[in-house]
């Protein structure tokens, strides 16, 4: 597998003097092309500041962020705004879907904007809805949907460019247990069958358990990092339980 993402010591700090926050302090790891990470650690560990650093919303104070080998901290004006619409797909999770377009056009915009023919367009949103069980909800407007359709919307939407890296914060937060395992089986599925590169930050062992790999961090450095192998997600689920565990902290009141 080659690699896509590589974070090398990577420092975060907010604020000024007189009351600074490291919110990451000195990260380095590694991703490769069709890997599907969870991000897991304590509320404030530096999950959002991570993903935003590397989603390019915010600035690393210093270190460097590589993808497929160039380097993002440094890009600026339109390149960045290229970089972040070609490269990337975001799952937010509050949704942000735009409520004057109805779910077809929410997840066709990127397209639009990118001139892709309306023939093209027809063809991708009809495939990535039938992937994502939503093709009848494709005429309907944000208010008219569930929350788990809203976040499979929000999900087509960011998978609809091919992004070479899918960024997700807490995306099955919002949704009850059907919807989140059907989200997740979709982000599977999705990862599976295109390949597409994820970073999911969650706070629950049991989204985290449908990646391949699951980076813990604690106080804005790397604690531990667990595979899946060969594991079933069963067993990989009791595996990030015993290191949530070691973890301590506010993460084990939410599993
Ligand atoms: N804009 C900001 N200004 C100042 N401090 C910030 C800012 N954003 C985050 N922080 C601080 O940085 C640290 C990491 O915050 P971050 O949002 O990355 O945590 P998190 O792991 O995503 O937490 P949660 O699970 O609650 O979402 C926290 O101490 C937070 O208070
Ligand atoms: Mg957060």
């Amino acid at each position: 597998m080659n690699q896509l993402l590589k974070i090398e010591h990577i420092v975060k700090y907010y604020g000024n003097r007189s009351s600074l926050t490291k919110a990451i302090d000195d990260m380095s790891f590694d991703v490769n092309k069709g890997e599907f990470i969870a991000i897991m650690g304590a509320s404030g560990s530096g999950k959002t500041t991570l993903l935003n650093c590397i989603s390019t919303i915010d600035r690393v104070t210093s270190g460097i962020i590589e993808l497929d080998g160039t380097n993002i901290t440094d890009l600026k004006g339109a390149a960045l705004a290229k970089f972040r619409c070609e490269q990337l797909g975001f799952i937010f999770q509050d949704f942000n879907l735009l409520d004057t377009l109805n779910a077809y056009d929410n997840i066709a915009l990127a397209l639009q904007i990118q001139n892709v023919s309306p023939a093209t367009i027809n063809e991708r949103v009809g495939k990535m809805a039938e992937k994502l069980n939503i093709i009848d909800v494709l005429q309907k407007y944000p208010y008219q949907m569930s929350g788990g359709q809203k976040q499979r919307v929000a999900c087509a939407r960011a998978l609809i460019t091919n992004p070479k890296l899918v960024l997700a914060d807490e995306p099955t937060g919002a949704l009850d247990s059907k919807s989140s395992a059907m989200l997740l089986e979709s982000l599977n599925d999705l990862n599976y069958q295109l390949q597409a590169t994820i970073l999911m930050v969650t706070h629950d062992a049991f989204s985290a358990s449908y990646a391949n790999r699951v980076i813990f961090i604690k106080d804005g450095k790397l604690f531990d990092e667990i595979r899946k192998g060969d594991d079933d997600r069963k067993k990989f689920f009791n595996k990030i339980i015993d290191v949530v565990s070691l973890l301590g902290g506010d993460l084990n009141h939410v599993i």
